[in-house]
């Protein structure tokens, strides 16, 4: 019994080693956030450089970097793109707000299919909380249609 438990935790190290996992450990996402922006900072980022705030009405008050995880074909990001807009708030040198796009099939048929959710934290490491989602966000990058709802390019 003690003997199986030693080699059981001994090989569970093993195994990952053997998939690289020692060097390269699963990503994970930031927390309060969905696994399915696990990793994003890894991802392609679409902007040049930071996006400064905006002086008058800026939806996503904030620095921001855009990372998506796939590439557009045909002017359309394909089913199972995630892209991540981080921004770092005015004043404060952590990463405060989280804003997402994920193209799901079926999802919203007259918004190109994009589910779209924002989340925000007051802290450095605190949990993210949604503040928003939906039609409100719809009702802006509706403005950005020929690019498939996406304002970076
Ligand atoms: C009043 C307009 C407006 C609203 C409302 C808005 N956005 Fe945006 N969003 C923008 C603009 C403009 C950009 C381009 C980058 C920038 O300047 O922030 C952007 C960028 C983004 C990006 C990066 C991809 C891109 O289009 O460049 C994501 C993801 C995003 N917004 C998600 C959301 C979500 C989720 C909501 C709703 C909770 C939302 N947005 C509401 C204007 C808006």
């Amino acid at each position: 019994m003690a003997i199986a438990a030693l080699l059981a935790g001994a090989l569970v190290p093993l195994a990952a080693l053997a998939q690289g996992g020692a060097s390269r450990p699963a990503a994970r996402a930031l927390p309060g956030l969905p696994s399915y922006t696990a990793g994003y900072a890894s991802w392609r980022r679409i902007n040049r450089a930071p996006i400064p705030p905006r002086r008058a009405g800026d939806a996503h008050l904030s620095t921001k970097n855009v990372y998506a995880s796939r590439r557009p074909v045909g002017g359309r990001y394909p089913y199972g793109t995630v892209i991540v807009k981080e921004g770092v708030r005015p004043g404060s040198r952590f990463v405060g707000l989280i804003a997402v796009m994920r193209k799901v099939r079926g999802a919203s048929p007259r918004n190109n299919n994009w589910v779209m959710i924002e989340w925000v934290r007051e802290t450095r490491g605190a949990r993210f909380g949604e503040i928003a989602r939906g039609q409100v966000c719809y009702a802006c990058h509706v403005g950005a249609r020929a690019n498939d709802y996406v304002f970076t390019r």
